[in-house]
């Protein structure tokens, strides 16, 4: 009988949220409230019921409603609906304007006291120290997913998903808290729930009314995970803070403590209690996990599937490899120097990407463009990547994947043919992968000797294939499709490649 009243309770509560937000989101959607944006042409219907069918098609579709937008109005103003709101669509000159807008536009990681942007960067200046280190890192971990056990050159089936999301957070942990840490499993298994957590709840917020957003946070276990790495990391933390000296024979003088989390200790000791608690220090290195590693593991993965389902890629990346390191050694010179490998990655992003949509901001203040677009205050804006870099006007036979797009002077880099925008890590607006401007991402050059250098040793050292038996150059298998979610482009996660070590010739 209880329970019977309880769902009784429990479902008129239901039907009552429900109600609610279909009206306020009615209300926000109508021409009275909400920022007016019926100035700007729209993609899909504008009727208050019509809307909605669109919302769903574009929640579905939402490159195709993209695309119709970016040909019907490149280098001017549409807007295209989500469920809660319009979001306004900017391409072609307006975006270099945009970026000029920062008195009026807010990232979404413009979060006060982000001391943590310029840490990133010093990430960056110390690439070179951190380099051996990573090389040894990536090289045991890829062998011991790989290999595992396996005494002969036999062909092993890997979910490349799986084993990814793994050795990313190890090898990029060894920077953030030094490489004991970075080996421990619990840690491990927490920041990459964390991560899968904070993905989940953007995604779930982004279909939901503000008033609704803040109140999803119970049914997702962020604070779960928060709680489990402060106790994780607590003992270091204060170990690091210098009040518990006694553990450093657990946690290992040899790393010298010059790791991400050092560098946030001591910036937090120039700051308030609050920022000095153990608590905000381990969400701070949670975040830096959680834009690291789905951005990472979801690029390399694109670029892995591609190379994994045509074997004269295999062939061609292998060659350079060899050819580097037989010159320069596994160094970061070296992986700089693979100019096939950091064009493949480019081209990826080109291609296949994140999303169809990057910088996303909510406008400040009102404020207007050139061509007279008036942008009002509290529109959403973003900018659109895949039509973008999928114009035949910025990239020639834009359609076409190729590999090689940005290295056809690659051998010719030592004569100065090679153009410094072709490096995976320029940012222009014809290349969005890694943003633009200030709020360029500021992990783009460690992320992308990582994912070079984790290639370069799959290659250098495995076969690999989608099937054994197509395991020669010339042999081509089906890529996974992506998968598409609300503008989002994941590589198949289920995806497993086929790893054989290489018997020296
Ligand atoms: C292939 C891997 C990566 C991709 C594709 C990627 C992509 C991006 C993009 C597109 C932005 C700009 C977002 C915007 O302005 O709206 C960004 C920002 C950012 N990225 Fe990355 N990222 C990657 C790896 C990393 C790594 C390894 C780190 C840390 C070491 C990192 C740290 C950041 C931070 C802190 C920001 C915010 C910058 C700011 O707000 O000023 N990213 N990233």
């Amino acid at each position: 009988m209880v329970s019977l009243v309880s769902l009784l309770l429990l479902g008129t509560l239901g039907l009552c949220a429900a109600i609610r937000v279909a009206l306020h989101v009615f209300n926000r959607r109508s021409r009275t409230l909400g920022p007016d944006l019926t100035h700007i042409p729209a993609i899909g219907n504008t009727g208050v019921f019509t809307s909605w069918i669109s919302a769903f098609q574009c929640l579905l579709h939402t490159d195709s409603f993209l695309q119709e937008g970016y040909d019907k109005y490149k280098g001017r103003c549409f807007r295209v609906p989500e469920l809660t709101r319009w979001i306004v669509i900017l391409s072609g000159d307006l975006i270099p304007e945009y970026l000029l807008q920062t008195e009026y536009t807010m990232g979404k990681t413009a979060v006060t006291n982000a001391y943590h942007i310029p840490l990133f960067r010093k990430i960056t200046r110390n690439l070179d120290d951190y380099f051996p280190q990573l090389r040894h890192e990536t090289a045991r971990l890829l062998d011991n997913h790989l290999r595992g056990d396996a005494v002969g050159p036999e062909w092993k089936p890997v979910v490349v998903s799986d084993m990814m999301f793994d050795v990313i957070c190890r090898a990029t942990n060894t920077v953030y808290v030094g490489s004991k840490m970075a080996s421990n499993d619990e840690y491990v298994h927490t920041c990459i729930g964390y991560s899968n957590e904070v993905a989940k709840i953007t995604a779930v917020a982004n279909l939901l009314p503000s008033f609704l957003q803040s109140l999803i946070l119970p049914f997702f276990s962020v604070n779960h995970y928060v709680r489990k790495a402060t106790h994780i990391l607590r003992p270091l933390i204060e170990e690091r803070q210098g009040g518990r000296h006694d553990l450093s024979a657990k946690f290992g003088r040899d790393e010298q403590y010059d790791d991400f989390l050092q560098w946030a200790v001591s910036k937090a000791a120039e700051q308030d209690e609050y920022e000095r608690d153990p608590v905000t220090l381990t969400r701070r290195i949670l975040l830096s996990n959680f834009v690291t590693l789905h951005t990472t593991t979801m690029t390399f993965l694109h670029a892995l599937l591609h190379v994994a389902a045509n074997q004269r890629y295999v062939s061609i990346l292998r060659e350079e490899v060899s050819a580097v390191i037989a010159e320069h050694g596994w160094t970061k010179e070296a992986v700089d120097k693979m100019y096939f490998m950091d064009s493949l990655f480019k081209e990826v992003q080109r291609f296949d990407g994140l999303g169809c949509l990057t910088l996303t901001r909510k406008a400040r203040e009102t404020f207007q463009f050139s061509d007279g677009t008036v942008v009002p205050k509290g529109a959403f804006l973003a900018v659109a990547r895949s039509a973008t870099q999928l114009d035949d006007a910025n990239h020639a036979n834009a359609g076409v994947f190729d590999p090689w797009r940005f290295a056809t002077a690659a051998n010719g880099r030592a004569s100065g043919l090679r153009e410094p925008r072709d490096d995976l890590t320029h940012a222009d607006p014809t290349s969005l992968g890694f943003g633009l401007g200030r709020t360029a991402c500021p992990g783009r050059f460690f992320a992308a000797t990582l994912m070079k250098m984790m290639l370069a040793h799959m290659v250098f050292d495995y076969d690999l294939a989608f099937d054994p038996k197509k395991a020669r150059v010339g042999e081509e298998s089906a890529r996974p499709i992506n998968k598409w979610f609300s503008g989002h482009c994941i590589p198949d996660p289920a995806a497993k490649v086929y790893f054989r070590k290489r018997v020296p010739v």
